[in-house]
């Protein structure tokens, strides 16, 4: 199997193939996504909602998000893995960030990390790349700041945040960040950013022109069923779907027709 690496993404951006990525968060989960040919797996920060049921992204730890990427790992063959580093564990200083980085990278085998923010975190950015270790951004709608923006609406939409978004991408290019997530920001601006910029851009709401896509497996699944914003496609409702195995698994257990006489030894 020819593995995903962070060249293999600059050379699909050059070549004009799309990139796909999708969260996973567990093993069972990230063997399907790989061996369905999945470019690019995200352990996102976003395990703090779907996984534990938090209300925003801020109270995951980097010990919770190293147990989700190491299971995340021992699946994984092919894709490339990219594993968020939670709130708190960069934005003081660049010291904190590499070791935080360096944990991810010793305790999970993953092969990049993610964070988010432009030219407030970038003297981490450039001391965890200078360490040898790929660096993804993340602009736009930055979830772990979600008390500043105050809502979930779309970003950049007025000039002077478009400006910093795209004076953003060329310093995170700058710092050699291998590519860059766009989260909900218009299609039009997306589109300037991906032409304005080598790396590839991997878009959430962002529109069509970015060089990939990425989505969170539970809102594409149909597992989450309340979040549905314009942006999201959903493929399946497994809500529905694992509701109707389940309530048919209680109602044979209640009338004795489970286990049967196959099912018995
Ligand atoms: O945590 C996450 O799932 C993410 C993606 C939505 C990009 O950061
Ligand atoms: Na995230």
């Amino acid at each position: 199997i020819k593995k995903i690496t962070t060249h293999t993404l600059q050379k699909m951006k050059a070549s004009g193939e799309k990139i796909s990525m999708l969260t996973a968060y567990d093993y069972s989960f990230a063997g399907i996504f790989d061996a369905a040919g999945m470019d690019v797996i995200l352990v996102g920060d976003s395990a703090s909602n779907v996984m534990a049921g938090h209300e925003t992204t801020l109270p995951i730890t980097l010990d919770q998000m190293i147990y989700h990427a190491a299971s995340v790992i021992r699946a994984v063959k092919r894709s490339l893995v990219v594993v968020d580093l939670p709130f708190g564990t960069y934005q003081s200083n660049s010291e904190i960030a590499l070791a935080s980085a360096i944990r991810i990278m010793k305790e999970t085998g993953a092969h990049a990390i993610k964070l988010e923010g432009g030219e407030e975190v970038l003297e981490s950015i450039e001391r965890i790349v200078k360490a040898g270790i790929p660096v993804m951004g993340h602009l736009g709608l930055t979830p772990q700041s979600i008390y500043q923006f105050g809502t979930y609406a779309v970003r950049a939409t007025q000039n002077e945040e478009a400006q910093k978004l795209q004076n953003d991408v060329q310093l995170l290019q700058k710092a050699g960040c291998f590519a860059v997530v766009l989260e909900k920001i218009p299609a039009q601006l997306a589109k300037k950013v991906t032409e304005s910029v080598h790396i590839p851009t991997i878009g959430i709401g962002a529109g069509p022109h970015c060089d990939g896509q990425v989505l969170v497996m539970h809102d594409m699944l149909g597992i989450n069923t309340e979040f549905k914003p314009r942006f999201l496609r959903q493929y399946l409702n497994l809500h529905e779907q694992i509701t109707a195995a389940v309530k048919q698994y209680i109602a044979d257990v209640k009338s004795n027709d489970f286990p049967n006489d196959n099912e018995s030894y």
